[in-house]
């Protein structure tokens, strides 16, 4: 009877703690900026999440594109004593000494999206993100089985690489996979690598100048699909057709993408999902919980979606997007 009345004791002292510790439990997020639909998709997805829980407060920091920004909001979220620090970085160098601090305040950090290069220096609780080598692989292996597919495998083509942030994590993975994949198909020749940072107004900007300084461009990789969308304004601008005179593989499978896509202006969009709201959600129950987590950095289920379907990419097939745009959430 004793034995029961202590084990009841500790029961209602555990959750007892528990509860304390939910409530007010600060969670800060330290955002990139919004240069993307992706981004603002990513945004919604965990401020929605946070703020839609009982006892939970969401400090949130928009960095604008900067990194000494994003130090600067990491710094005050220490200051603050907050509870734990979701962090996704504009570039994947440079944090080492500010992830450190926030180790030595034993704040628990979330890694999310774009990770740093430091991971295996750090110390997390979870890393959530997306496999960006595999995406441009997919990138351009949709191209090439595409020309395939329609009985040009064996004719010269000229691809342009319309690259993200320059050093950002979602970039020097997306290139490495890009150019690793161009291997596969000797047809396919690049003639432009740029960056266009990641927007719509920057992705115009440099269609707009490759179309008048390269000659014949067929295939157009945008690592992103604002990107992709902005040179399609470009392409219509300079009298060609998007999607038929040029083909155009985005990627993140954002809304706007499958509308240009079912309206045959564009030909491809590989997934990259934001939707990062319940992974946060369940990660910090966890922690609060103290339950023991793997750190393995986990990656989320992909797509690829074209006019079609049907194009076989090794890990996975493409769907036909008009099939699916009703089901999409971002
Ligand atoms: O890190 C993910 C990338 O960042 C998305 O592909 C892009 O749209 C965003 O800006």
């Amino acid at each position: 009877m004793k034995k029961l009345f202590a084990l009841a004791l500790a029961l209602v002292m555990v959750l007892g703690a528990m509860s304390a510790l939910a409530d007010g439990y600060k969670v800060a997020f330290s955002q990139i900026g919004q240069e993307s639909d992706w981004r603002t998709a990513n945004t919604d997805s965990i401020k929605a999440a946070i703020e839609g829980h009982e006892g939970w407060e969401l400090i949130y920091d928009d960095a604008q594109q900067k990194q000494e920004n994003q130090i600067k909001a990491l710094r005050n979220f220490i200051t603050q004593g907050v509870d734990v620090i979701l962090f996704t970085g504009v570039v994947s160098t440079g944090w080492e000494e500010v992830l450190k601090e926030v180790n030595d305040e034993q704040i628990p950090l979330l890694l999310i999206d774009r990770l740093p290069d430091c991971i295996d220096q750090i110390d997390y609780v979870a890393a959530f993100g997306g496999d960006f080598v595999e995406e441009g692989r997919r990138q351009v292996a949709w191209a090439g089985e595409y020309l395939k597919a329609q009985g040009r495998g064996d004719e010269e083509v000229n691809v342009v690489i319309m690259e993200g942030t320059t050093g950002a994590s979602a970039q020097v993975g997306r290139t490495e996979g890009n150019l690793a994949a161009i291997k596969d198909y000797p047809n396919m020749k690049v003639v432009g690598q740029q960056s266009g940072n990641f927007t719509r107004a920057e992705g115009q900007a440099l269609m707009e100048s490759w179309l008048k300084s390269i000659d014949k461009i067929d295939v157009l990789i945008a690592q992103n699909d604002d990107m992709a969308l902005g040179a399609i304004d470009a392409i219509k601008g300079a009298g060609k057709v998007p999607g038929k005179d040029i083909i155009i593989v985005g990627c993140d499978s954002v809304k706007a993408a499958f509308d240009a896509i079912v309206a045959g202006e564009m030909n491809a969009t590989i997934e990259c999902t934001p939707l990062y709201g319940p992974f946060v959600v369940e990660t910090i129950e966890k922690l609060i919980a103290g339950e023991t987590m793997s750190k393995t950095v986990i990656h989320p289920e992909e797509g690829v979606y074209d006019v079609d379907g049907g194009i076989d990419l090794g890990t996975v097939v493409s769907v036909k997007a008009a099939d699916v745009i009703d089901q999409r959430q971002y």
